[in-house]
């Protein structure tokens, strides 16, 4: 029997634990705040932004949405960013990418305070992570994590291959997987598209985790029996639905379902562990920056 990953279920005992901090937090007059930056006219991209400003309404969080125009120039988005990295009122700065090619986001990145970078894309914050000592773990990898530890799925001495080198998910997920810590102490393989044999490679391991962003790209002909199957992707095609599309994973789920021995689905997989990571990060930022102790779940 194939387990199917219940995403919804992980994020929501995650949320209830936040949820507690919270309420700790504005007990101590320091209720967390998070604000969400759009330079974008990307859909999808606002979709996720109000998923997060709605998900911070649930728990009590602060929530302070800003739109720059996708034509602005570049100094506008930054200087946005030095007015919230002032703000008292802000813990967390989420600057959602991608960001317009006019805009340098390097430059994005290193200009966001790293105590208020939940998202853990700020190079000091990817150091810490890289040498074990991470202060925000970026979001998606470690809703990665919570799924594979609330399933009882080991990962010490298992044999892991991510495939996709992003700095967003591929580069952090193979970073936590090799920590000499809870989650980690796999063997980890990380592929992308100069990969030769890339089904050689997913075939041979315990656990594979998909962020490649191509949809389907990876079928049950490329998993081992009873390996789990974490699929990061979420990719908008075109469908006859109301919306007028439907959303697919990086993994063809039917067919690898009949190999896996876990498998998340997509939607209602990876996807909701990323907007809990990030409440729970924002929830941490509080923590940091007041002083005020937590019990993070
Ligand atoms: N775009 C896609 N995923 C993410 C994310 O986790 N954080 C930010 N800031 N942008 C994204």
């Amino acid at each position: 029997m194939t387990t199917i990953i219940d995403g919804n279920s992980v994020a929501e005992e995650i949320q209830a634990g936040v949820e507690d901090c919270v309420e700790t937090l504005s007990a101590a007059d320091e209720t967390p705040g998070l604000a969400t930056v759009l330079m974008s006219d990307d859909g999808a991209s606002a979709t996720y932004v109000s998923m997060k400003q709605r998900t911070c309404e649930e728990l009590g969080i602060n929530s302070f949405h800003h739109e720059i125009d996708p034509e602005a120039p570049a100094e506008e988005l930054f200087s946005k960013i030095d007015e919230l990295n002032d703000d008292p009122d802000v813990h967390g700065i989420l600057v959602q990418m991608p960001v317009p090619d006019h805009v340098d986001k390097r430059t994005v990145l290193n200009r966001i305070d790293p105590m208020k970078d939940v998202d853990g894309f700020h190079p000091e914050n990817v150091g810490r992570l890289v040498a074990g000592n991470a202060r925000y773990k970026p979001c998606t990898p470690h809703g990665v994590q919570k799924i594979l530890d609330a399933y009882d799925i080991e990962t010490e001495g298992a044999d892991a291959v991510v495939v996709g080198r992003s700095d967003i998910v591929g580069k952090p997920m193979a970073n936590l997987l090799i920590q000499r810590d809870d989650g980690g102490n796999a063997t980890t393989t990380v592929c992308h598209s100069r990969t030769k044999d890339l089904a050689a490679k997913t075939r041979n391991a315990d656990l594979v985790v998909v962020a490649a962003g191509v949809p389907e790209m990876v079928d049950g002909d490329m998993i081992g029996e009873g390996a789990t199957v974490i699929d990061v992707g979420i990719n908008r095609v075109d469908a006859d639905t109301e919306k007028g599309y439907e959303l697919i994973g990086d993994v063809d789920f039917e067919s690898a379902k009949q190999k896996a021995g876990a498998i998340t689905p997509v939607p209602g997989g990876v996807g909701p562990l990323t907007i809990a990571m990030l409440m729970y990060n924002t929830a941490k930022a509080a923590s940091l920056q007041s002083g005020v102790e937590i019990d993070l779940p």
